[in-house]
């Protein structure tokens, strides 16, 4: 089973995250900004996508490709602030469509936001959003930033792209 990796990403951390799974699977990697990414030429896909401002960014790409996508297998992570909870799969629930969440393998992994590496509009609407936020945890990170890169969090994908190509190998 051939497979491949898609991300989108605004800041790098998501696309950090593709690099590691390439490193650790052989899979090639595609920014989907740069346009040279075509889907149908792969059995499953691996598709990463940041949460900015309460949406997956990859939301576009997913909606204008999904004939493309077919019945593909999909593993797909996002990479937030938020850990895994109701608030994140409510924003997920926002940006896809019901029937490509219900049959995507979903991972969840923690970026990183470094104030002094963001746009000033962002700082700012950042800034006007933890005004806001009434959890104070929340409200913290987006003032201060945070890291929560981690590595060993690509393990479960890593893993599932073992199963699919043994189970190509088994049949
Ligand atoms: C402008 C901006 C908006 C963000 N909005 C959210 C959000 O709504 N929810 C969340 O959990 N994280 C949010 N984050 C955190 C990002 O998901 C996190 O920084 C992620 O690592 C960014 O991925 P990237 O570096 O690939 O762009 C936001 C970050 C930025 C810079």
């Amino acid at each position: 089973m051939k497979g491949a990796i898609f991300f989108s990403s605004k800041y790098g951390s998501t696309a950090q995250y593709a690099d590691w799974i390439a490193e650790a699977t052989g899979l090639p990697v595609y920014d989907i900004k740069k346009g040279n990414a075509d889907p149908t030429k792969y059995d499953f896909l691996i598709l990463g996508s940041p949460i900015i401002y309460y949406k997956l960014t990859i939301h576009k790409w997913v909606k204008k490709n999904l004939n493309k996508l077919g019945n593909k297998p999909i593993i797909f992570y996002s990479v937030s602030g938020a850990p895994a909870g109701e608030k994140l799969n409510g924003w997920i629930a926002d940006s896809l469509p019901k029937e490509f969440i219900s049959r995507m393998y979903h991972v969840v992994l923690r970026g990183r936001q470094i104030p002094a590496e963001l746009s000033w509009y962002d700082r700012i609407l950042l800034k006007i959003g933890a005004m806001a936020n009434k959890d104070p945890q929340a409200r913290k990170e987006e003032l201060e930033g945070f890291d929560y890169m981690d590595r060993s969090g690509i393990e479960p994908i890593v893993e599932l792209v073992w199963k699919f190509q043994l189970s190509e190998v088994l049949t």
